[in-house]
């Protein structure tokens, strides 16, 4: 780089633009500490050009003394401006950086609400512990023993055929997606002492297409009463006083003769649904009935001591009756704001 320390105006001017871009392109106050050792300090170009102003003939002094005082003051006037604002731009990042905001909270984050299907199998569940009735569970993977043959299942019942039932590879072990929460009431009977009053709420598979009443992976609720003198009776009177905790003082049920394997007689439970779209009807809960003694026997009870009921009703479908959802899909899709219009229960 050739320079001249020559005092002239275009020297001066050519110095002082060289300093002041040097100045604006300092971004940090560690670069504009560079930039002054370059461009402002005593070893800048400026000065090394106002040193060499004592051997300049007399009648020039004055006027290069003045060109190198405004040079040198114009260059130092952008300095000191920089260093003001990279300085001030400097604190309001680091107060930025450090700052504290104490009206946020610490947990705006949406802490997210139970499923109103999981809180409405616990409201129902509630209804029977408040009789006194205890809570059992069962695995979704069951054994095809379980969910069919205890249950008094003939070998070529359709139910078991692989079009209605998820079966569990290999095939040889016979373990499947339970397909109701029956096999609860054999594990609750194989398990407990009389007299048994269980229910059991829980989720079942089945191969289902999803539309606006089914879904493949549902829930219900089992329930199963074993005593002496169990009859009918209390098993209509069970099924009223749930219906009404579920809907309401003026809920209506209906027994309708059916066919299950492992009760008989058996029944389908029916609820009077006053708001259905499309008009008030009749729709099916679930089904019931009073314990087959073939499943009395199957887990060990003798049939002619022990009677009792059992009953199995979907959860979907009672939150629909219940409040009035029209679409069982809109259930199983995960919207939040589904979930929401039942209260953000946690
Ligand atoms: C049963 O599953 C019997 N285990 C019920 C039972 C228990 C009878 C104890 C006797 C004694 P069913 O297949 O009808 O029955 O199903 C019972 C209820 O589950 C139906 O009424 C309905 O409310 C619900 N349900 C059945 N399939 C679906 C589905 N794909 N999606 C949503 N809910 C369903
Ligand atoms: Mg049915």
């Amino acid at each position: 780089m050739s320079e001249s320390l020559y005092i002239n105006p275009d020297n001066a001017h050519k110095a002082v633009q060289d300093a002041l871009g040097a100045i604006t392109g300092a971004t940090t106050l560690a670069e504009l500490k560079e930039v002054r050792s370059a461009h402002v300090g005593e070893k800048s170009l400026l000065s090394r050009m106002n040193a060499t102003l004592k051997d300049l003939p007399g009648d020039q002094k004055a006027a290069a003394g003045k060109l190198m005082g405004e040079s040198k003051a114009q260059v130092q006037q952008a300095f000191d401006a920089r260093e003001t604002e990279l300085q001030a731009a400097e604190e309001t990042q680091r107060l930025q950086d450090e700052a504290l905001d104490l009206t946020s909270l610490g947990s705006r984050r949406p802490t997210g609400a139970r499923h109103p299907l999981s809180v409405l199998m616990e409201d129902m569940a509630d209804v029977f512990v408040a009789m006194g009735w205890e809570i059992a569970e069962g695995p979704e993977v069951e054994h095809e023993w379980f969910n069919f043959d205890a249950l008094n299942f003939d070998a070529d019942h359709p139910a078991r055929a692989m079009q209605d039932t998820f079966f569990v590879e290999p095939v040889d072990r016979h373990l499947l997606l339970r397909t109701h929460t029956s096999p609860v009431q054999i594990r609750s009977l194989l398990q407990r002492d009389l007299p048994v009053y269980v229910v059991a709420p829980g989720r079942v598979y089945r191969t289902d297409e999803l539309d606006a009443t089914h879904t493949p992976v549902f829930h219900q609720m089992e329930g199963i009463a074993i005593d002496k003198g169990l009859t009918m009776a209390h098993l209509r009177g069970t099924l009223e006083h749930l219906a009404r905790a579920m809907f309401g003082p003026d809920a209506r049920i209906r027994l309708r003769a059916n066919y299950f394997p492992f009760t008989e007689p058996s029944a389908e439970l029916d609820i009077w649904h006053p708001t259905f779209v499309g008009g008030a009807r009749w729709i099916e809960w679930g089904g019931c009935g009073m314990v087959n003694p073939n499943v009395l026997r199957a887990a060990g009870i003798d049939p002619e001591e022990y009677q009792g009921f059992a009953f199995g009703m979907g959860i979907e479908r009672t939150l629909m009756f219940r409040n009035n959802v029209s679409d069982m899909r809109d259930m199983v899709e995960g919207d939040v704001r589904f979930s929401e219009q039942f209260g953000m229960v946690v």
